[in-house]
């Protein structure tokens, strides 16, 4: 069985919905740990309620590599084979990429290759879009440009706020994360150039 790392920096919603799918027997992998870089992540909370190894690591008054070396000394304790970025707000060194290569996915909310950043949704959202929706993607040394594996639509309706649209592109999200993490962890993804070539 896989082992996996779930990154955070905050609420943890994807990271909660990992869990459940675990516990429900829908998703099999160990998830060996939680790490966050901030120390009031909610995320924290629910890895610890459901017995999961969880650290925080500030990130606060070290270097960018200082940081990272700490996490990847938990990293490599844990054996872990997938990093997952579930809301990590902390962009990794190309060091880090290159320790984890291939092995580093993240869940961005907008149809990349539109919408890169921080703000996915609202950026959708003030574009006028007619369909956004989220991208799990493999992390290569730009921002939110690696190899996609698999996309989920969200068509905005004519009665929609920002807001409902955003919970219902956090619904799809949680449905996406899983599905991706399965793929690998079965072995599934191959990386073809741009393309995620997905195995039957
Ligand atoms: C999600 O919208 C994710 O796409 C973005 O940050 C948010 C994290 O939400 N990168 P949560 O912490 O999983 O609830």
């Amino acid at each position: 069985m896989k082992n996996i790392a779930v990154l955070i920096s905050g609420h943890g919603t994807n990271l909660q919905s990992i869990i459940d799918h675990i516990k429900a027997g829908k998703l099999k992998c160990n998830l060996a740990v939680v790490i966050s870089n901030k120390e009031d992540a909610y995320g924290l909370v629910r890895a610890k309620k459901a017995k999961i190894p969880a650290y925080f690591i500030d990130h606060k008054d070290i270097s960018r590599e200082e940081h990272e070396k700490k996490i990847i000394e938990i990293l490599k304790k844990y054996k872990v084979d997938l990093v997952v970025l579930a809301g990590y707000m902390r962009i990794l060194t190309p060091h880090f990429i290159r320790e984890y290569k291939n092995r580093i996915i993240n869940i961005h909310p907008a149809l990349l290759p539109s919408f890169p950043g921080t703000d996915g949704y609202g950026d959708t959202w003030k574009y006028g879009c007619k369909v956004g929706g989220c991208t799990i993607h493999f992390v290569d040394e730009g921002i939110d440009t690696g190899p996609i594996i698999l996309q989920k639509i969200n068509p905005l309706r004519e009665n929609d706020t920002l807001e409902s649209f955003k919970k219902r592109g956090l619904k799809l999200e949680h449905q996406a994360f899983p599905e991706a993490i399965k793929l690998f962890c079965e072995g599934r993804l191959k990386i073809e150039g741009r393309k995620v070539r997905v195995s039957k």
